[in-house]
């Protein structure tokens, strides 16, 4: 496995690896890495040639200061766990390296910015935009894949490479979870073991809401969600959203045909968690 720390060497390298006619896929990540992360190393591996991962705490995608302090950082595990996983190549840049300059790109996408994440997160989903834009601009992948843990960062993905003209397959790869249940996130060893104990419970109140669906209101659900959240000592609910699967826009009364997500947030302590799951 090769690392590389600045652009200019891993294009050098990537250019050659395409002349000679080796497909790339791409795995962005933050790191502190998890089996979530590596599930979508493995999809890479199958698929391609060549995989290329990067591990870059984007600063830009941070709207809370704290939570990007905070966030953990285990390079040399990492190294080691993309090494086994069959990854060929880690780019690792610095700050300066991503961002010699300031950058004032303002993106719009729409409603997909304008609820959920986008709405409780500022500025969030502009960020990782950018990040994930430049990157491509260096690795040029022919396939990059991305979680359905973050639901609503796949579908802003697809819109990037959409309004930008982006040459790349988005492929997005299933939520891999502990065996409780709790969506594998890296801010999970921030929990304290007393948290960890209750964070299934948003696990649990996704699966109610799914076997509540076809028999009860969005309004009633949504109700029982809060309830649900509400009795998990030291988890408050920040959303609980249920949604058309491409618009992202919030179902009221469903429609024939239609594929609703529901989505979630929560703070457990000071540590915020998303997940989501399709309800048909
Ligand atoms: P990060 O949170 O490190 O996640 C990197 C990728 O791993 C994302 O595509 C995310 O959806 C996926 N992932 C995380 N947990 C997962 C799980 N439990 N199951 C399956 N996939 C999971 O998402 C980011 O980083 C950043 O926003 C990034 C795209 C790298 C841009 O900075």
């Amino acid at each position: 496995m090769q690392v590389f720390k600045e652009i200019t060497p891993l294009q050098e390298y990537l250019d050659i690896q395409v002349r000679e006619g080796r497909t790339i896929g791409f795995v962005p990540t933050m790191g502190a890495l998890h089996d979530g992360h590596l599930s979508l190393i493995a999809f890479s591996v199958a698929d391609n040639d060549l995989t290329v991962a990067s591990i870059f705490v984007n600063p830009k995608q941070f709207n809370n200061p704290d939570d990007l302090k905070k966030y953990p950082r285990t390079l040399d595990r990492d190294l080691k766990e993309l090494e086994t996983s069959g990854c060929d190549i880690v780019f690792f840049p610095s700050g300066k390296e991503m961002y010699p300059e300031e950058v004032h790109i303002v993106y719009d996408f729409g409603n997909l910015d304008m609820v959920m994440e986008g709405k409780h997160r500022p500025g969030h989903f502009n960020g990782v935009a950018i990040v994930v834009e430049r990157l491509f601009k260096i690795t040029k992948p022919d396939k990059a894949y991305f979680g359905q843990k973050d639901f609503q960062q796949l579908a802003i993905i697809k819109a990037l490479v959409e309004i930008q003209k982006i040459p790349v397959d988005i492929i997005p790869c299933p939520i891999v979870r502990e065996a409780d249940g709790l969506a594998m996130s890296s801010r999970n060893i921030r929990l304290t073991v007393a948290q960890r104990k209750s964070a299934p419970g948003i696990y649990r109140a996704l699966q109610g809401a799914k076997s509540k669906f076809n028999q009860t209101s969005i309004k009633e659900i949504k109700d029982w969600v809060d309830r649900q959240i509400r009795n998990i000592p030291e988890m408050e609910l920040e959303y609980f959203e249920i949604v058309d699967q491409k618009s992202l826009t919030p179902v009221l009364t469903r429609r024939q045909g239609q594929t609703c997500i529901a989505c979630i947030a929560v703070y457990l302590g000071e540590v915020r968690l998303i997940d989501n799951m399709f309800l048909n």
